[in-house]
Protein backbone atom coordinates (compact mmCIF):
# COMPACT_ATOMS: atom_id res chain seq x y z
CA UNK A 1 0.00 0.00 0.00
CA UNK A 2 1.07 3.47 -0.79
CA UNK A 3 -0.76 5.65 1.73
CA UNK A 4 1.72 5.71 4.76
CA UNK A 5 -0.42 7.99 6.73
CA UNK A 6 -1.37 12.19 7.57
CA UNK A 7 1.49 14.40 7.78
CA UNK A 8 0.63 18.14 8.99
CA UNK A 9 0.76 20.70 5.95
CA UNK A 10 1.94 23.83 8.70
CA UNK A 11 4.28 21.66 11.49
CA UNK A 12 5.00 18.54 9.70
CA UNK A 13 3.95 16.86 12.34
CA UNK A 14 3.24 12.82 11.34
CA UNK A 15 0.38 10.85 12.44
CA UNK A 16 -1.06 7.14 11.88
CA UNK A 17 -3.52 7.25 8.86
CA UNK A 18 -7.47 8.45 9.95
CA UNK A 19 -10.34 8.11 8.25
CA UNK A 20 -12.54 11.00 9.50
CA UNK A 21 -9.97 13.75 10.86
CA UNK A 22 -8.05 16.12 8.88
CA UNK A 23 -7.10 18.70 11.39
CA UNK A 24 -3.70 19.02 13.45
CA UNK A 25 -3.27 19.90 16.88
CA UNK A 26 -1.45 22.60 16.04
CA UNK A 27 -4.45 23.88 13.72
CA UNK A 28 -2.71 23.28 10.66
CA UNK A 29 -4.50 20.64 7.61
CA UNK A 30 -3.45 16.98 7.98
CA UNK A 31 -2.60 16.15 4.12
CA UNK A 32 -2.45 12.39 2.91
CA UNK A 33 0.92 10.51 2.98
CA UNK A 34 2.35 8.53 0.17
CA UNK A 35 5.28 6.22 -0.24
CA UNK A 36 6.91 7.94 -3.35
CA UNK A 37 9.72 6.61 -3.42
CA UNK A 38 8.06 3.17 -4.09
CA UNK A 39 5.71 4.88 -6.37
CA UNK A 40 8.74 5.79 -8.40
CA UNK A 41 10.11 2.01 -8.96
CA UNK A 42 6.76 0.82 -9.40
CA UNK A 43 4.71 2.90 -11.61
CA UNK A 44 5.91 4.18 -14.90
CA UNK A 45 4.32 7.35 -17.02
CA UNK A 46 3.76 4.61 -19.89
CA UNK A 47 2.30 2.24 -18.07
CA UNK A 48 -0.21 5.14 -17.26
CA UNK A 49 -0.85 5.67 -20.79
CA UNK A 50 -2.81 2.57 -21.60
CA UNK A 51 -4.93 3.10 -18.73
CA UNK A 52 -8.99 3.75 -18.39
CA UNK A 53 -9.66 7.52 -18.77
CA UNK A 54 -10.62 8.36 -15.18
CA UNK A 55 -8.99 9.94 -12.34
CA UNK A 56 -8.73 6.51 -11.18
CA UNK A 57 -6.03 5.69 -13.33
CA UNK A 58 -3.80 7.76 -10.61
CA UNK A 59 -4.92 4.91 -8.23
CA UNK A 60 -1.47 4.36 -6.44
CA UNK A 61 -1.61 8.30 -5.43
CA UNK A 62 -4.94 8.00 -3.99
CA UNK A 63 -5.56 6.66 -0.59
CA UNK A 64 -8.41 3.76 -0.93
CA UNK A 65 -6.35 0.94 0.28
CA UNK A 66 -9.14 -1.88 -0.67
CA UNK A 67 -9.85 -1.38 -4.81
CA UNK A 68 -13.28 -3.26 -4.07
CA UNK A 69 -14.33 -0.30 -1.75
CA UNK A 70 -13.78 2.30 -5.12
CA UNK A 71 -17.11 3.83 -5.65
CA UNK A 72 -16.87 5.30 -8.89
CA UNK A 73 -19.32 7.13 -11.81
CA UNK A 74 -16.55 7.63 -14.08
CA UNK A 75 -15.00 10.78 -12.95
CA UNK A 76 -12.14 12.51 -14.34
CA UNK A 77 -10.33 12.73 -17.41
CA UNK A 78 -12.09 15.66 -18.28
CA UNK A 79 -11.62 17.28 -22.02
CA UNK A 80 -8.53 20.33 -21.35
CA UNK A 81 -9.59 22.45 -24.78
CA UNK A 82 -7.51 24.86 -26.29
CA UNK A 83 -8.45 28.35 -27.12
CA UNK A 84 -6.47 29.29 -30.03
CA UNK A 85 -8.92 31.87 -31.46
CA UNK A 86 -8.33 33.96 -27.95
CA UNK A 87 -4.45 33.34 -28.19
CA UNK A 88 -4.80 35.55 -30.82
CA UNK A 89 -6.73 37.68 -29.35
CA UNK A 90 -4.98 38.16 -25.75
CA UNK A 91 -1.59 39.24 -24.84
CA UNK A 92 -0.51 35.43 -23.87
CA UNK A 93 0.96 32.32 -25.31
CA UNK A 94 -1.62 29.69 -24.46
CA UNK A 95 -4.90 29.67 -23.46
CA UNK A 96 -6.57 26.46 -21.93
CA UNK A 97 -9.70 24.99 -20.35
CA UNK A 98 -10.18 22.23 -18.09
CA UNK A 99 -13.86 21.32 -18.85
CA UNK A 100 -14.65 19.77 -15.24
CA UNK A 101 -18.54 20.38 -15.87
CA UNK A 102 -18.27 17.03 -18.26
CA UNK A 103 -17.80 15.08 -14.76
CA UNK A 104 -20.43 13.06 -13.39
CA UNK A 105 -23.14 15.06 -11.61
CA UNK A 106 -22.02 18.31 -13.40
CA UNK A 107 -19.07 19.32 -11.78
CA UNK A 108 -15.75 18.87 -10.51
CA UNK A 109 -16.92 18.02 -6.45
CA UNK A 110 -17.54 14.31 -8.15
CA UNK A 111 -13.51 13.88 -8.01
CA UNK A 112 -13.76 14.23 -4.35
CA UNK A 113 -16.48 12.80 -3.52
CA UNK A 114 -15.56 9.95 -5.57
CA UNK A 115 -12.76 9.39 -3.00
CA UNK A 116 -14.25 10.63 -0.27
CA UNK A 117 -17.24 8.37 -0.16
CA UNK A 118 -14.83 5.20 -1.39
CA UNK A 119 -13.01 5.92 1.78
CA UNK A 120 -16.30 6.16 3.79
CA UNK A 121 -17.31 2.90 2.36
CA UNK A 122 -13.76 1.30 2.99
CA UNK A 123 -14.03 2.37 7.17
CA UNK A 124 -17.81 1.29 7.48
CA UNK A 125 -19.36 4.36 8.21
CA UNK A 126 -23.08 4.16 7.05
CA UNK A 127 -24.07 7.97 7.19
CA UNK A 128 -22.77 10.53 5.82
CA UNK A 129 -23.30 14.55 5.96
CA UNK A 130 -22.40 18.02 4.30
CA UNK A 131 -22.77 21.69 4.44
CA UNK A 132 -22.97 22.90 0.37
CA UNK A 133 -23.28 25.61 -1.68
CA UNK A 134 -24.73 22.99 -4.12
CA UNK A 135 -22.29 20.80 -5.85
CA UNK A 136 -20.74 18.89 -3.17
CA UNK A 137 -24.15 18.10 -1.77
CA UNK A 138 -25.09 16.70 -5.53
CA UNK A 139 -21.99 14.58 -5.80
CA UNK A 140 -22.25 13.35 -1.52
CA UNK A 141 -25.80 12.26 -2.76
CA UNK A 142 -24.70 10.52 -5.85
CA UNK A 143 -21.91 8.73 -4.80
CA UNK A 144 -23.28 7.62 -1.44
CA UNK A 145 -26.09 6.33 -3.21
CA UNK A 146 -24.15 4.33 -5.44
CA UNK A 147 -21.94 3.05 -1.91
CA UNK A 148 -25.67 2.34 -0.42
CA UNK A 149 -24.45 4.91 2.81
CA UNK A 150 -27.28 7.58 3.73
CA UNK A 151 -26.38 11.33 2.68
CA UNK A 152 -27.93 14.23 4.59
CA UNK A 153 -27.04 17.23 2.91
CA UNK A 154 -27.33 20.79 3.77
CA UNK A 155 -27.85 24.07 1.61
CA UNK A 156 -27.93 27.41 1.81
CA UNK A 157 -31.69 28.44 1.03
CA UNK A 158 -30.97 30.66 -1.97
CA UNK A 159 -28.67 28.14 -3.65
CA UNK A 160 -29.66 27.16 -7.49
CA UNK A 161 -32.68 25.55 -7.04
CA UNK A 162 -32.20 22.97 -9.80
CA UNK A 163 -28.60 22.02 -8.44
CA UNK A 164 -30.82 21.63 -5.15
CA UNK A 165 -33.70 19.57 -6.34
CA UNK A 166 -31.19 17.13 -7.71
CA UNK A 167 -30.11 15.23 -4.00
CA UNK A 168 -33.35 13.98 -3.17
CA UNK A 169 -33.34 12.64 -6.90
CA UNK A 170 -30.12 10.65 -5.74
CA UNK A 171 -31.49 9.70 -2.51
CA UNK A 172 -30.34 11.76 0.10
CA UNK A 173 -32.39 13.55 2.73
CA UNK A 174 -32.05 17.52 1.72
CA UNK A 175 -32.54 20.48 3.91
CA UNK A 176 -32.65 23.99 3.16
CA UNK A 177 -30.58 25.92 5.72
CA UNK A 178 -31.77 29.96 6.44
CA UNK A 179 -28.40 30.99 6.47
CA UNK A 180 -24.74 30.75 4.88
CA UNK A 181 -22.41 27.58 4.07
CA UNK A 182 -21.18 27.81 7.87
CA UNK A 183 -24.61 27.80 9.66
CA UNK A 184 -24.88 24.49 7.55
CA UNK A 185 -21.98 23.55 8.68
CA UNK A 186 -23.04 24.32 12.53
CA UNK A 187 -26.26 22.26 12.37
CA UNK A 188 -23.86 19.12 11.19
CA UNK A 189 -21.21 19.62 14.34
CA UNK A 190 -24.07 19.90 16.43
CA UNK A 191 -25.60 16.73 15.32
CA UNK A 192 -23.14 14.83 14.35
CA UNK A 193 -22.38 12.26 17.38
CA UNK A 194 -26.43 11.55 17.75
CA UNK A 195 -27.06 11.24 14.28
CA UNK A 196 -23.88 8.63 13.78
CA UNK A 197 -22.99 11.38 10.71
CA UNK A 198 -19.40 11.42 9.70
CA UNK A 199 -19.18 15.25 8.43
CA UNK A 200 -17.44 15.23 5.05
CA UNK A 201 -17.50 19.24 4.52
CA UNK A 202 -14.02 20.79 3.49
CA UNK A 203 -11.13 19.80 4.52
CA UNK A 204 -13.19 17.76 7.49
CA UNK A 205 -11.60 13.87 6.18
CA UNK A 206 -9.26 13.02 3.69
CA UNK A 207 -11.14 12.22 0.42
CA UNK A 208 -12.06 15.24 -0.80
CA UNK A 209 -8.57 16.85 -1.58
CA UNK A 210 -6.82 13.89 -2.60
CA UNK A 211 -9.94 13.59 -5.43
CA UNK A 212 -9.54 17.58 -6.23
CA UNK A 213 -5.29 16.37 -6.85
CA UNK A 214 -6.08 14.45 -9.61
CA UNK A 215 -6.99 17.76 -11.93
CA UNK A 216 -3.53 18.89 -11.32
CA UNK A 217 -2.22 15.10 -12.07
CA UNK A 218 -4.14 14.97 -15.11
CA UNK A 219 -3.22 18.38 -16.00
CA UNK A 220 0.31 17.64 -16.05
CA UNK A 221 -0.46 14.51 -17.87
CA UNK A 222 -2.67 16.10 -20.52
CA UNK A 223 0.02 18.76 -20.62
CA UNK A 224 2.85 15.99 -21.55
CA UNK A 225 4.15 15.68 -17.89
CA UNK A 226 4.21 19.83 -17.93
CA UNK A 227 2.53 22.23 -16.02
CA UNK A 228 1.33 25.86 -16.92
CA UNK A 229 2.69 28.94 -16.52
CA UNK A 230 -0.92 30.07 -14.55
CA UNK A 231 -3.54 28.25 -13.35
CA UNK A 232 -6.58 30.48 -12.67
CA UNK A 233 -9.37 29.05 -10.17
CA UNK A 234 -12.35 29.30 -8.78
CA UNK A 235 -11.94 28.97 -5.18
CA UNK A 236 -14.37 28.99 -2.10
CA UNK A 237 -13.29 26.38 0.93
CA UNK A 238 -10.07 25.91 -1.40
CA UNK A 239 -9.47 22.24 -1.45
CA UNK A 240 -9.19 22.67 -4.91
CA UNK A 241 -6.47 24.79 -4.91
CA UNK A 242 -4.53 22.43 -1.93
CA UNK A 243 -5.02 19.41 -4.35
CA UNK A 244 -3.33 20.78 -7.42
CA UNK A 245 -0.65 22.37 -5.30
CA UNK A 246 -0.13 18.97 -3.40
CA UNK A 247 -0.34 17.30 -6.95
CA UNK A 248 2.92 19.37 -8.05
CA UNK A 249 4.51 18.12 -4.55
CA UNK A 250 4.28 14.83 -5.47
CA UNK A 251 4.98 14.83 -8.94
CA UNK A 252 8.20 16.60 -8.28
CA UNK A 253 9.01 14.37 -5.63
CA UNK A 254 8.74 11.64 -7.75
CA UNK A 255 10.69 13.65 -10.45
CA UNK A 256 7.98 13.15 -12.67
CA UNK A 257 8.05 16.64 -13.89
CA UNK A 258 10.57 19.65 -13.32
CA UNK A 259 9.79 23.48 -13.59
CA UNK A 260 8.56 26.05 -11.50
CA UNK A 261 5.18 25.41 -9.80
CA UNK A 262 2.35 27.06 -11.41
CA UNK A 263 1.15 30.70 -10.62
CA UNK A 264 -2.11 30.12 -8.60
CA UNK A 265 -5.07 32.55 -9.18
CA UNK A 266 -7.65 32.67 -6.99
CA UNK A 267 -11.04 33.88 -8.22
CA UNK A 268 -13.81 35.00 -6.43
CA UNK A 269 -16.51 37.29 -6.35
CA UNK A 270 -16.52 41.14 -5.10
CA UNK A 271 -19.36 40.48 -2.43
CA UNK A 272 -17.45 37.79 -1.12
CA UNK A 273 -13.22 37.88 -1.19
CA UNK A 274 -11.52 36.59 2.04
CA UNK A 275 -8.99 35.25 -0.45
CA UNK A 276 -8.65 38.30 -2.36
CA UNK A 277 -8.47 40.38 1.39
CA UNK A 278 -5.81 37.78 2.52
CA UNK A 279 -3.80 38.19 0.17
CA UNK A 280 -3.98 42.31 -0.27
CA UNK A 281 -3.33 41.85 3.50
CA UNK A 282 -0.20 39.99 2.95
CA UNK A 283 -0.96 36.51 4.47
CA UNK A 284 -3.27 38.19 7.36
CA UNK A 285 -5.57 35.64 7.27
CA UNK A 286 -9.22 37.31 7.98
CA UNK A 287 -12.48 36.01 7.68
CA UNK A 288 -14.85 38.24 6.13
CA UNK A 289 -18.07 39.23 7.06
CA UNK A 290 -21.15 37.20 5.99
CA UNK A 291 -21.75 38.06 2.55
CA UNK A 292 -25.14 38.91 2.67
CA UNK A 293 -24.90 40.60 -1.28
CA UNK A 294 -23.09 37.77 -2.73
CA UNK A 295 -24.61 35.18 -5.52
CA UNK A 296 -24.95 31.72 -3.95
CA UNK A 297 -22.33 29.60 -5.94
CA UNK A 298 -19.21 28.05 -4.76
CA UNK A 299 -17.35 31.10 -4.08
CA UNK A 300 -19.76 31.46 -1.39
CA UNK A 301 -17.56 30.93 1.83
CA UNK A 302 -16.82 33.75 3.94
CA UNK A 303 -14.84 31.61 6.11
CA UNK A 304 -12.41 29.02 4.44
CA UNK A 305 -11.64 26.11 7.10
CA UNK A 306 -7.63 27.15 6.55
CA UNK A 307 -7.84 30.25 4.82
CA UNK A 308 -4.14 30.79 5.99
CA UNK A 309 -3.11 27.60 3.84
CA UNK A 310 -4.55 28.87 0.88
CA UNK A 311 -2.69 32.43 1.38
CA UNK A 312 0.52 30.20 1.80
CA UNK A 313 -0.09 28.51 -1.52
CA UNK A 314 -1.09 31.68 -3.36
CA UNK A 315 1.86 33.40 -2.16
CA UNK A 316 4.57 30.63 -2.30
CA UNK A 317 3.22 30.16 -6.36
CA UNK A 318 4.04 33.33 -6.73
CA UNK A 319 0.31 33.80 -7.62
CA UNK A 320 -2.38 36.14 -6.48
CA UNK A 321 -6.14 36.61 -6.08
CA UNK A 322 -8.48 38.63 -7.84
CA UNK A 323 -12.38 39.52 -7.15
CA UNK A 324 -14.49 40.10 -9.87
CA UNK A 325 -18.19 41.49 -10.57
CA UNK A 326 -21.46 39.99 -11.11
CA UNK A 327 -22.17 41.41 -14.34
CA UNK A 328 -18.04 40.91 -15.38
CA UNK A 329 -19.17 37.28 -14.41
CA UNK A 330 -22.10 37.34 -16.30
CA UNK A 331 -20.47 38.78 -19.46
CA UNK A 332 -17.60 35.80 -19.12
CA UNK A 333 -20.63 32.89 -19.09
CA UNK A 334 -22.19 34.86 -22.70
CA UNK A 335 -18.64 34.76 -24.33
CA UNK A 336 -17.60 31.29 -22.96
CA UNK A 337 -20.98 30.19 -24.57
CA UNK A 338 -20.49 31.70 -27.49
CA UNK A 339 -17.48 29.79 -28.09
CA UNK A 340 -19.84 26.43 -27.02
CA UNK A 341 -18.90 25.61 -23.35
CA UNK A 342 -21.64 26.11 -20.83
CA UNK A 343 -20.32 27.96 -17.92
CA UNK A 344 -21.16 27.91 -14.31
CA UNK A 345 -20.59 31.23 -12.62
CA UNK A 346 -17.65 30.02 -11.01
CA UNK A 347 -15.92 29.07 -14.70
CA UNK A 348 -17.05 31.92 -15.99
CA UNK A 349 -15.69 33.96 -13.27
CA UNK A 350 -11.70 32.68 -14.37
CA UNK A 351 -12.47 33.71 -17.44
CA UNK A 352 -13.14 37.53 -16.40
CA UNK A 353 -10.15 36.80 -14.37
CA UNK A 354 -7.86 36.33 -16.81
CA UNK A 355 -8.99 39.55 -19.37
CA UNK A 356 -8.40 41.25 -15.92
CA UNK A 357 -5.09 39.62 -15.33
CA UNK A 358 -4.15 40.77 -19.13
CA UNK A 359 -5.75 44.42 -19.11
CA UNK A 360 -3.27 45.00 -15.87
CA UNK A 361 -0.65 43.41 -17.57
CA UNK A 362 -0.12 40.81 -14.71
CA UNK A 363 -0.33 37.83 -17.17
CA UNK A 364 2.63 38.04 -19.57
CA UNK A 365 3.37 37.14 -23.26
CA UNK A 366 5.08 34.24 -22.47
CA UNK A 367 2.84 32.74 -19.89
CA UNK A 368 0.19 29.61 -20.46
CA UNK A 369 -3.03 29.46 -18.94
CA UNK A 370 -5.32 26.80 -17.64
CA UNK A 371 -8.96 27.88 -16.46
CA UNK A 372 -10.47 25.55 -15.04
CA UNK A 373 -14.50 25.69 -15.47
CA UNK A 374 -15.60 23.68 -12.29
CA UNK A 375 -19.35 23.28 -13.63
CA UNK A 376 -22.00 24.35 -16.54
CA UNK A 377 -24.30 27.15 -16.68
CA UNK A 378 -27.55 24.68 -16.56
CA UNK A 379 -27.24 23.38 -13.06
CA UNK A 380 -27.32 27.54 -12.31
CA UNK A 381 -31.09 28.06 -14.01
CA UNK A 382 -33.18 29.49 -12.32
CA UNK A 383 -36.91 27.71 -13.22
CA UNK A 384 -37.56 25.09 -10.05
CA UNK A 385 -38.40 25.70 -6.84
CA UNK A 386 -36.97 23.96 -3.86
CA UNK A 387 -40.03 24.84 -1.51
CA UNK A 388 -41.22 21.36 -0.63
CA UNK A 389 -37.81 20.69 1.06
CA UNK A 390 -37.42 21.40 4.79
CA UNK A 391 -35.88 24.66 6.13
CA UNK A 392 -34.18 24.90 9.04
CA UNK A 393 -32.07 27.57 11.13
CA UNK A 394 -30.58 24.77 13.74
CA UNK A 395 -30.31 21.25 14.49
CA UNK A 396 -33.15 22.41 16.94
CA UNK A 397 -35.39 22.91 14.26
CA UNK A 398 -33.86 19.56 12.69
CA UNK A 399 -34.95 17.29 15.44
CA UNK A 400 -38.02 19.72 15.64
CA UNK A 401 -38.50 18.80 12.08
CA UNK A 402 -38.46 15.17 12.74
CA UNK A 403 -40.26 14.84 15.66
CA UNK A 404 -43.45 12.67 15.19
CA UNK A 405 -45.62 16.10 16.01
CA UNK A 406 -44.17 17.96 13.30
C1 LIG B 1 -18.72 25.04 -9.26
C2 LIG B 1 -17.78 25.32 -8.14
N1 LIG B 1 -16.63 25.95 -8.39
C3 LIG B 1 -15.74 26.24 -7.39
C4 LIG B 1 -16.01 25.90 -6.07
C5 LIG B 1 -14.98 26.20 -5.02
O1 LIG B 1 -14.12 25.11 -4.90
P1 LIG B 1 -13.10 24.89 -3.69
O2 LIG B 1 -13.91 24.44 -2.53
O3 LIG B 1 -12.16 23.83 -4.18
O4 LIG B 1 -12.43 26.18 -3.41
C6 LIG B 1 -17.20 25.22 -5.77
C7 LIG B 1 -17.48 24.82 -4.38
O5 LIG B 1 -18.61 24.61 -4.00
C8 LIG B 1 -18.11 24.92 -6.82
O6 LIG B 1 -19.26 24.29 -6.59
Amino acid sequence: MNRLGLYCSRCSARLPFRYHEMKCACGGTLLVDYDLELMTRTLTKEALQSRYPSMWRYRELLPVSTPDCIITLGEGWTPLVRMQEWEKKLPIKQLWIKREEQNPTGSFKARGFSVAVSLLKESGATKAAVPSNGNAAGALAAYAGRAGIEASVFIPLDCPPLIVEECPLYGAATYLVDGFIHDAAAIIEAGKQEQGWVNVGTLKEPGRVEGKKTMGLELAEQLGWTFPDVIIYPTGGGSGIIGMWKAYQELKAMGWIDGPMPRFVCVQEEDCQPIVKGIVAHGQAECAQAAREASPTGMRVPNPPDLAFILAIVEQSGGTAIALSKSQIAEATRTLGSQGISSSPEGSATWAGMLTLCDSGWLRPSDSVVLFNTSHAMKYANFASNSRLPIIRSYKDYIQYHSPQS
